[in-house]
């Protein structure tokens, strides 16, 4: 495929509505969530996408019910776990980024062992974003920059000396941005990332959304016109 995105980033949704539509509880939906990532992972690789990242968990979803909570939690460490061989085997750097604060201590523990031991792999970083959301990261980012710059230099800041404090530094910013279940809004993911990211909406739901569909949203992508403001 031509004109593949450097960085493809994923608005997991519909979990739910595709378990309650089959009449079980919301967290099967979540469970055949992880075949997706399987299955959107294995696609990028194959593609040639050096970055993949996945919203798994908004700073929003900790209002979700308490049992809703501990049984995504307890998959996401259930998951991580078992993905550490594929990881090694593909050599895919892991990383998580968001407010790991209120993450707890074992899954914290987990992420951190993690990320240590594929962080030299090169084929691919995949990216999960844990109790994120895009207006604490700039919040946290501004706070960042506010308490180790000088004055003078925190208010001649451009978005290029800003970037590097929020957590996403050094990863390029999203090429494409694909949300599945059919909503058409960016639920406060990327807000400052997404600045000239295309944008791919597709009604299948999250657990449907497998190989197939991710190479039509690289298709669609490599037939975009990105100007970023300009005239071509
Ligand atoms: C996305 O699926 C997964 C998370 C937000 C954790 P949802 O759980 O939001 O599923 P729907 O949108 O209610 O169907
Ligand atoms: C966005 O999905 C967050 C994740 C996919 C992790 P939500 O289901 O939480 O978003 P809203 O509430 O429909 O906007
Ligand atoms: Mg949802």
């Amino acid at each position: 495929m031509e004109n593949i995105p450097q960085h493809v980033s994923i608005i997991m949704d519909g979990n739910g509505r595709w378990a309650k539509a089959r009449g079980k509880e919301r967290i099967y939906g979540h469970y055949e969530g992880v075949e997706s990532v399987r299955a959107c992972l294995e696609a990028a690789v194959e593609e040639g996408v050096k970055y993949l990242s996945l919203y798994a968990f908004s700073e929003e979803n900790w209002n979700r019910p308490e049992q809703e909570v501990l049984g995504l939690m307890e998959l996401m460490m259930k998951a991580m776990k078992k993905e550490l061989i594929t990881f090694m085997d593909n050599h895919i750097r892991f990383v998580v980024l968001g407010n790991r604060a209120r993450l707890s201590d074992s899954l914290n523990a987990t992420i951190d062992e993690m990320m240590a031991q594929t962080a030299a792999n090169d084929t691919a970083t995949l990216i999960l974003f844990l109790s994120y959301s895009g207006q604490w990261d700039i919040l946290q980012a501004m706070k960042k920059a506010a308490a180790s710059l000088p004055e003078k230099d925190f208010q001649a800041l451009t978005p290029e000396d800003f970037a590097p404090y929020l957590v996403t530094a050094g990863i390029p910013d999203p090429d494409l941005l694909i949300r599945t279940s059919g909503e058409l809004r960016i639920s406060n993911y990327l807000l400052w990332q997404c600045a000239y990211t295309e944008f791919y909406f597709s009604d299948v739901l999250w657990p449907d959304f497998r190989k197939p569909e991710f190479r039509e949203a690289l298709r669609a992508y490599a037939q975009r016109d990105r100007r970023y403001g300009k005239v071509k």
